[in-house]
C-alpha cells in the first residue's frame, strides 16, 4: 500500500491524492461497501500516504544566489539550433569576455529533441545534433561554462516536440546523465494542468536526480508563480515572449517598455536563489537604437533579471559588446543584497529607479521613456536618504567618477534613453 500511494501522491500530488480519496471513499460509504470506522481511518492523512517527513525536501536548491548569467539560442536562432551553433556561441563566450564578465550559462531552447527511445527516454534530434547531447555538454564544460537545455510541462514542447508531462523523473535523470546545469520549462500543450503541481513535480524530479540543475520557469506569470514558487524555481517569467520592440504588446510577444511595467511591481518576491524573470535579452538582436538597448540593459540589470542574452554573440557589433560587457551595470545586477530595483518617482515620461545596494549604496536610473532629451532628478528623498547626506556618484556608462553630490542628483536624458549612476558614502 505505502509505495503504492507514495507514487499516486508524486503522480497527482498530496492534495490530489486525498481529494481523489475522500470522493472513492465517500461512494463506497454510500453503497454500504465500507464501515464508518475504515473509512475514517483511511481517510487520515498519516497511514495512507506517509508522514510529512517522507515529502520531498523542498528547501531552495541553493542555486542562483544572484541572478544567472549566461546565454540562450531562442530568441536570435528559434528552431533553427544545431550542434555548430551552440559549440560557436560557447567559443565566443569563452573568448569575447563573456566568460569573465560572468555570463555562464549555455542554453539550448526549443526544437534540438529527437523521438523518446524504447524505454521512454527522451534522444536528441540526430540530424541537428550528431554527437549528442552528452557530448555538447563535454565540450561546454570543458571551456569552464555550464549547459542548459528546455523542456515543456505539457505532452508537447511550443515547437512540437516531444514535452515531459508523464516523464518527469525520467527526463531529469537523462539531463543529469548528460551534464545538465539548467532546465527552462515551458508551459505549452498544458490543457487544465496545474501550474504549481505540474512545476513542484518537476522541481522534485530534479532535485532526486542529484545534480544541482537550475531551475527556469516558463509559465508567462498565468498562475502568478511569485506567490508559490520561491522554493520550486530559481526563477520565473512574469510575462509573455520579449520582442525587438520599444513598446506594445504585437501578437503574444511584448516590447521592453511594457514588460518593464508588468515585471516592475513584482519587486518584493524577488531575493537571492528565486528571481522573477522579464524574459531574456533582446540586446543586438534587432533593430532597437543604441539608446534602447542601454536602457534595456540597465532596466534588466537594476531588477536583478537574468542576463541571458539572446543576440548572435559570435558576431556582434563592438556596439552590442559594450553594453553587454559593461561590468559596472553587471556589477548592479550580481549585487549580494539580492534586491529588485524598482520605480520610485514618475512624472508622464520621466522616471526614477533605484536598487539598494549590499554595501548601503543606491543604484539609480534617471530614464527617459519620451522623445526629446530631458532633465530628470534624483532627490535622496527618494531613495531613503537624507538631504544632508553627501554621496559619491559614478556614471556607470560613461565608467567616471563624479565626485560628491548632495541633496540630489540631476542630468540630462537622451530620448528612449538612461543614466545610470551609483551613489555610496
Ligand atoms: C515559449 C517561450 C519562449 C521559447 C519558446 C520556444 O514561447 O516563452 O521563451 O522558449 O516557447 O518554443
Amino acid at each position: 500500500m505505502a509505495p503504492i500511494s507514495r507514487v499516486v501522491r508524486i503522480v497527482i500530488g498530496r492534495a490530489g491524492l486525498q481529494r481523489y480519496l475522500t470522493a472513492l471513499l465517500f461512494t463506497a460509504l454510500t453503497l454500504g461497501a465500507v464501515s464508518p470506522a475504515i473509512a475514517q481511518e483511511v481517510l487520515d492523512p498519516n497511514p495512507v500516504v506517509g508522514s510529512p517527513a517522507q515529502d520531498p525536501q523542498r528547501n531552495s536548491n541553493g542555486l542562483a544566489q544572484t541572478p544567472p548569467m549566461g546565454w540562450n539560442s531562442w530568441n536570435k536562432f528559434a528552431c533553427n539550433v544545431n550542434e555548430k551553433v551552440i559549440r560557436d556561441t560557447a567559443d565566443a563566450i569563452a573568448s569575447n569576455g563573456m566568460k569573465d564578465a560572468g555570463y555562464q550559462y549555455v542554453v539550448i531552447d526549443d526544437c534540438w529533441h529527437g523521438q523518446r527511445d524504447a524505454d521512454g527516454f527522451i534522444t536528441a534530434d540526430k540530424a541537428r545534433f550528431p554527437n549528442g547531447i552528452k557530448a555538447l555538454a563535454d565540450y561546454i564544460h570543458a571551456k569552464g561554462l555550464k549547459f542548459g537545455i528546455y523542456s515543456d510541462a505539457g505532452a508537447k514542447t511550443c515547437g512540437g516536440r516531444p514535452g515531459s508531462q508523464g516523464h518527469e523523473y525520467q527526463d531529469a535523470l537523462q539531463y543529469a546523465r548528460w551534464g545538465v546545469d539548467y532546465l527552462k520549462y515551458d508551459w505549452c500543450s498544458t490543457g487544465t494542468r496545474n501550474a504549481e503541481e505540474a512545476y513542484t513535480l518537476m522541481s522534485d524530479a530534479l532535485r532526486a536526480s542529484g545534480r544541482p540543475i537550475l531551475f527556469s520557469m516558463c509559465e508567462w506569470g498565468n498562475a502568478k508563480p511569485w506567490l508559490w514558487a520561491a522554493k520550486v524555481g530559481n526563477l520565473w517569467r512574469t510575462t509573455g515572449d520579449i520582442t525587438a520592440r520599444w513598446e506594445g504588446k504585437h501578437g503574444y510577444s511584448l516590447g521592453i517598455t511594457t514588460i518593464v511595467d508588468f515585471n516592475e511591481p513584482l519587486w518584493p518576491y524577488a531575493g537571492p536563489g528565486h528571481w522573477n524573470d522579464p524574459d531574456m535579452l533582446e540586446v543586438g538582436n534587432g533593430d532597437l537604437t543604441p539608446a534602447e538597448y542601454r536602457s534595456h540593459f540597465a532596466l534588466w540589470s537594476l531588477m536583478a533579471a537574468p542576463l541571458i542574452a539572446g543576440n548572435d554573440v559570435a558576431t556582434m557589433s563592438q556596439q552590442t559588446r559594450d553594453i553587454l560587457l559593461n561590468r559596472d551595470v553587471i556589477a548592479v545586477n550580481q549585487d549580494a543584497a539580492g534586491v529588485q530595483g524598482h520605480r520610485v518617482w514618475k512624472q508622464g515620461d520621466l522616471e526614477v529607479w533605484s536598487k539598494p545596494l549590499a554595501d548601503g549604496g543606491r543604484a539609480v536610473i534617471l530614464w527617459n521613456r519620451g522623445t526629446q532629451p530631458a532633465s530628470i532628478t534624483a532627490d535622496w528623498g527618494m531613495l531613503g536618504y537624507p538631504r544632508s547626506l553627501k554621496l559619491n556618484a559614478r556614471d556607470l556608462w560613461a565608467h567616471k567618477e563624479l565626485g560628491q553630490k548632495a541633496g540630489s542628483y540631476a542630468a540630462t536624458v537622451g530620448a528612449h534613453d538612461v543614466v545610470m549612476i551609483t551613489l555610496r558614502s
